[in-house]
């Protein structure tokens, strides 16, 4: 076997995203053993002491607090995108026109506009473009597309995705980017939704129309410099829709940041002529499967653990059966799987047409609870 070639990375965010990517670059070479290693070049920041820190203790040769630098590097092959969503754009089409490869991280953008002027830049400059819905990653999630393309669930009828958090419950929680649209784009919507959205669209299918709503409950929240003024949050706390899509299946997809108990919801359900499918993000490791053609004394929802060779797709770089694996597992596959795709030439999915097309739907979801009408989702 011809020996690995090396990639060499960038990194721009060095927060929750930066720290879970940088995970998934260190462990995707000795677990899965892609034909692209990945060099964990340089780590891009704001703040010299936080991005030197950063680049000790996550793993990264060198720390720039220069993105503009960094991504025209003659030495940098792939630039990965991790801050919030004000930044993606200005990121990702520096890098593309400098000829890299780009990862970026969900939402593409913070408006569809914007995240088809990236889908064109990527397109032409001919680079590989992957956007990081981890989730699809999750062996489980891959189990119930093969059984979706099989057929074993029959013709879809329905979807059902919730994605539910408690962490902005306390109104004393600051003003976070996350809380204004000009840094996030959306609240619960774009934050968490578009994860759901995303499941939808990979499991069953592109979405026509919806109706929706969205609401913001804790309207203002103490500003981070000075904790006795509030500011005014700009997104929502919680959205829900229902959906219709192109094949005839409706769907319902909730997310909401209020939900008291709810640390990472991420369920969805589908529900077809021939049976069933469950997946719960915090039981990742198992689809809850239902077919009506089992035999009537043994009917019911039975739990398939996802750790099998042959039904786990990245089983060669982990444990026996019924060794689990975890939340960073998703980026890690996501991150091989870029790779592979770059090593054969082959488009990785999702990529930012699915970034656009994602956003259509947040655009048509906000728009939708603006009119209070049913929007069809245009491109
Ligand atoms: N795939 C997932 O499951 C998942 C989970 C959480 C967040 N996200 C997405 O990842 C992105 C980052 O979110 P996060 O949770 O890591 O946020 P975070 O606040 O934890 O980290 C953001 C990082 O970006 C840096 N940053 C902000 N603006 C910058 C700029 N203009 N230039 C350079 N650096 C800048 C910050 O200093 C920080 O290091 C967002 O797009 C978010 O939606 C995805």
């Amino acid at each position: 076997m011809a020996s690995p070639r090396t990639i060499n990375v960038a990194l721009v965010g060095y927060a929750f995203m930066g720290r879970a990517h940088s995970n998934a670059y260190r462990q995707v070479g000795p677990a899965l053993r892609p034909r692209l290693l990945p060099r964990m070049k340089v780590i891009v920041g704001r703040s010299p002491e936080g991005v030197a820190a950063a680049a000790g203790q996550l793993g990264w040769e060198e720390w720039a607090t220069d993105w503009r630098e960094v991504v025209n590097r003659p030495d940098i092959d792939l630039v990965d995108v991790c801050t919030p969503g004000d930044s993606h754009a200005e990121v990702a089409i520096a890098a593309a026109k400098a000829g890299k490869a780009v990862l970026c991280e969900k939402p593409l953008a913070n408006d569809l506009r914007t995240a088809k002027a990236m889908l064109a830049a990527v397109q032409k400059a001919g680079v590989p473009h992957m956007l990081c819905h981890n989730y699809r990653r999750a062996p489980a999630v891959q189990l119930a597309k093969q059984l979706i393309e099989e057929g074993k669930l029959g013709r879809l009828y329905h979807y059902r995705g919730t994605y539910l958090q408690d962490w902005i419950i306390d109104p004393n929680l600051p003003l976070l980017w996350r809380f204004r649209k000009d840094k996030a784009g959306s609240g619960a919507l774009g934050d968490i939704s578009s994860h759901s959205l995303d499941l939808a669209r990979f499991l069953v299918g592109e979405i026509e129309e919806l109706a929706a709503t969205v609401e913001t409950y804790i309207k203002q929240r103490p500003l981070p410099e000075d904790p006795k003024r509030k500011g005014k949050v700009t997104v929502d706390d919680a959205s829900a829709a229902v959906v219709r899509f192109k094949n005839g299946a409706i769907g319902t997809v909730e997310g909401s940041r209020l939900c008291a108990g709810r640390k990472n919801y991420n369920r969805f359900e589908i529900n077809g002529s021939k049976g069933s499918v469950a997946f719960d993000l915090e039981r990742m490791n198992e689809l809850q499967v239902y077919f009506t053609d089992d035999a009537k004394n043994v009917q019911g929802f039975r739990d398939v653990m996802v750790t099998e060779p042959g039904v786990h797709p990245y089983i060669h770089g982990w444990w026996p059966p019924g060794h689990i694996i975890g939340y960073e597992h998703t980026f890690v596959h996501a991150i091989y799987d870029f790779l592979e795709a770059i090593a054969s030439g082959k488009k990785a999915k999702p990529d930012f047409e699915d970034g656009v097309r994602n956003q259509a739907v947040l655009e048509a979801w906000a728009r939708a609870a603006r009119t209070k009408r049913w929007v069809r989702v245009a491109l």
